[in-house]
């Protein structure tokens, strides 16, 4: 008889029904690896395109083309069995019309496997929001610091700092919830008008620099690791990874230097030498 393991995977509908319940926890990951230390911790992953910058050193999220979301997502799924997986929409694959959006977001879902796509924009995405989900498209909206638009807000801007800005970004948030989406990213935005905006709408709001006033948090992974040469003010480094690398790296080029690695115990013998000398240590006793 073969026993088999079944893990359900997190879906959509389990993140949405969170509304006001346990904070929903989230981190990005880019990698099969990544994707497996998270996945018993979080409650969705998100293969963010901030993936762009992150690991392929790009100035911003712009560059970054659909067949790379569609490769990492696909790791990210190989490595994970039970937390949702979102996959980001990058720029230039769904803002033209709602039919290319669902083009290529079915290629997303199809070709990674995740269970979510997620999109930047508010009220100006609701109508391709909507497409999307009466399609069977699992939808995350994602309002405030769009990073995606940097070209346009003039750099990475913090939202909602004054009031005037109040009434176009709950404009935002109501198209995106009335539209269907699951949940919502609100980022780098002030905490009176993020907790305005949790009270207001009916979907999860997750935030990144948004307060504690949130239903969940995310944070890029290699920035709470420790691991990133810049982080803005809202990130908590819960490691320093990046020393600990290179102090890794200096420890190698050390042993590397002195013969000291590779030891014995990382180096293959013939094996007659090693059979000799377990005979030999046998017959010692050594
Ligand atoms: O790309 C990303 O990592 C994101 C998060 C910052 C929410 O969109």
């Amino acid at each position: 008889m073969s026993i088999q393991k079944t893990v359900r995977r997190l879906t959509a509908p389990d993140i949405a029904r969170r509304k006001d319940g346990e904070p929903i926890v989230s981190l990005t990951a880019y990698h099969a690896h990544t994707a497996q230390l998270l996945d018993a911790y979080v409650d969705f992953m998100l293969v963010g395109d901030s993936l762009g910058m992150v690991m392929h050193g790009y100035e911003s999220t712009v560059p970054v083309p659909l067949e790379l979301m569609i490769m990492h997502g696909q790791a990210v799924v190989r490595g994970s069995a039970r937390a949702l997986v979102v996959v980001d929409m990058p720029f230039g694959s769904y803002e033209e019309s709602p039919a290319i959006a669902f083009r290529n977001a079915a290629r997303v879902m199809k070709e990674t496997g995740c269970g979510a796509v997620k999109l930047e924009g508010g009220k100006r995405m609701a109508e391709t929001i909507l497409y999307l989900t009466e399609r069977g498209i699992p939808v995350m909206g994602h309002i405030g610091l769009t990073p995606q638009s940097v070209n346009v807000m003039g750099g990475f801007k913090t939202q909602g700092r004054e009031r005037a800005q109040w009434e176009a970004i709950e404009e935002d948030a109501s198209a995106v919830a009335g539209a269907g989406a699951f949940a919502v990213v609100l980022e780098g935005m002030a905490e009176l008008l993020a907790a305005r905006l949790t009270k207001q709408i009916p979907i999860p709001t997750i935030g990144i620099g948004a307060s504690v006033e949130c239903d969940g948090q995310i944070l890029v992974l290699e920035d709470m690791l420790g691991l990133s040469p810049r982080v803005p003010k809202f990130v908590k480094e819960f490691a320093k990874i990046g020393p600990a690398i290179e102090d890794a790296v200096k420890a190698y080029r050390q042993a590397v230097r002195l013969r000291e690695f590779p030891g014995e115990e990382h180096t293959y013998t013939m094996k007659e030498e090693t059979s000799q000398a377990t005979k030999k240590s046998k017959m010692t006793g050594s």
